[in-house]
């Protein structure tokens, strides 16, 4: 007979947004069951942010050296073992993996291996390594988003990648075809033309990163393109066809053209596959993605869900903020999300970094905002590191100087913007910024620069020219 077990809180995924639900609601007093059908961590740590990010920092090591001259340091030749390289990130994984197990465990959250799916609202199915029935007076659902497959061109994971089979590649391509030119699209052309694969984006838009804006749209253009990424935009890839030793991508219009590999990063679906939601009562958007409200409720009470499931950001941290949110509210306590100071990063070379509101999104909020842009260009420390790509910029409202978006692009842009966010969240002004000592030199300085410049009194750069 199948074993039946009970818990306070059961917990569907171990993601980001899974796992630090399930801490949570340990750590209020609750019993704890967390159901993952493959690795502890989720995309996050097994297939996206942490091996990703791990080979780039492969790429800035790589990068320094290329230019070790500049800093009058001579090096021999310099080889890639992209091996070595995938060894490391998989090794860190993993690391990082055995290390969430033990946390997980110490916080006496009792983990089953298996696919969930409900029976009932209070009734989940498990399959896989462990079979039970479990009864929970809470469900989390955190079963995150999965590669979206293109129908015309499906990954064939051996030359057609999508952003998890690339992760496997054992050996750098020669060339490399990315059809996106998003988030995933060119945080890889940043890794793979920085090792010296010959990248092309596809992008069918008019420009990459549309999401981000226009401003950074055009400066991320100019900046992979002189790191030798060919950007086309405006083109729509139509197929892709393995060719044993080449991939051929056809474009709508009848252009073709060859490279060693294609990575297909269209964008991510959510996934609920297998879940029998129906038997819940919990029904699908229109987007196929879980509405909840700001305690992360979904319509059926007492089943919350978080993270990419919710269709709403998409990033790590977010769904980590949700699992709080909802693992407090499951427990009896009061809590609910906010999204006005949500940080977002794109791992490029260079980085972007983005909190709050850009101009034109403040302007169309009715705000008189004005922004404050601060070059790196005028910064002591990045001239020191030879890293004057870039800038700092502070959206604020004119009438009370509230800070309400900060955008940054450039060396170490990924920390930088905590600054903001914090300052953001805590609904401080241009004020709050200028009276705070920023260590010298730091490129965190820029914030400050920026800041005096929003409000019309730089220090470090000229003032602007009376007619
Ligand atoms: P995305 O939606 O950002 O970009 C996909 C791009 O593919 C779009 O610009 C679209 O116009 C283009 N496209 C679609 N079909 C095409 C075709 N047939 N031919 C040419 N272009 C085509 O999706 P992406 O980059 O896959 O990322 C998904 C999500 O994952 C992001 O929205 C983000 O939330 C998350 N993510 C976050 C990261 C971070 O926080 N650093 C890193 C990577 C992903």
């Amino acid at each position: 007979m199948v074993e039946k077990k009970k818990f306070d809180i059961a917990v569907i995924g171990a993601g980001p947004g899974g796992y630090v639900a399930a801490i949570r609601a340990a750590q209020l007093g609750k019993t704890v069951a967390l159901i993952e059908k493959e690795k502890l961590g989720g995309t996050c740590l097994n297939v996206g942010c942490i091996p990703t990010k791990t080979l780039l920092a492969n790429a800035a090591v790589l990068h320094q050296v290329k230019r070790a001259a500049d800093f009058g340091i001579s090096t021999g030749p310099i080889a890639v073992h992209y091996e070595k390289m995938k060894a490391r990130k998989d090794q860190i994984v993993a690391k990082i993996r055995s290390g969430l197990e033990g946390l997980l465990k110490s916080n006496k959250i009792t983990i089953f291996s298996g696919a969930a799916q409900f029976e009932s609202p209070r009734e989940l199915k498990v399959m896989g390594r462990d079979n039970l029935f479990l009864h929970a007076d809470k469900i989390i659902i955190a079963t995150g988003s999965v590669p979206l497959d293109v129908p015309a061109f499906p990954c064939d994971h051996e030359r057609i990648l999508n952003s998890t089979s690339i992760l496997e590649l054992a050996h750098l391509p020669k060339s490399l075809a990315i059809i996106g030119g998003g988030y995933i699209g060119c945080e890889f052309a940043s890794l793979f033309a920085e090792l010296g694969t010959k990248v092309t984006v596809l992008e069918a838009l008019p420009s990459i990163l549309s999401a981000q804006g226009p401003a950074i749209a055009q400066f991320m253009s100019k900046a992979l393109t002189n790191r030798g990424i060919e950007l086309r935009t405006n083109v729509k890839v139509q197929s892709i066809a393995n060719q044993k030793t080449q991939v051929k991508v056809s474009l709508v219009g009848g252009e073709e053209l060859e490279a060693e590999m294609a990575l297909v990063a269209v964008g991510r679906k959510v996934y609920t596959d297998g879940l029998h939601l129906e038997k819940a009562g919990i029904p699908l958007t229109e987007k196929k993605t879980i509405a909840t409200d700001e305690h992360m409720q979904t319509e059926v009470p007492g089943i919350y869900a978080i993270g990419d499931v919710t269709g709403q950001w998409m990033l790590a941290h977010v769904a980590s903020h949700q699992g709080t949110v909802a693992a407090d509210h499951a427990a009896g306590h009061e809590a609910s999300m906010h999204y006005e100071a949500v940080p977002a990063v794109v791992f490029t070379s260079p980085e972007i970094a983005m909190v709050g509101l850009t101009l034109e999104q403040a302007q169309q909020k009715g705000y008189a905002a004005v922004q404050g842009t601060f070059p790196y260009q005028a910064l002591g420390k990045a001239q020191g590191a030879q890293e004057t790509e870039g800038f700092a910029q502070i959206i604020s409202d004119k009438k009370t100087g509230q800070l309400l978006g900060a955008t940054v692009i450039g060396h170490e842009a990924s920390n930088l913007i905590s600054e903001m966010t914090l300052a953001i969240q805590n609904e401080l002004t241009l004020e709050s910024v200028l009276e705070t000592i920023h260590a010298h030199p730091t490129i965190a300085e820029a914030w400050h620069e920026a800041a005096a410049l929003a409000n019309g009194m730089p220090i470090h750069f000229p003032p602007k020219r009376s007619s």
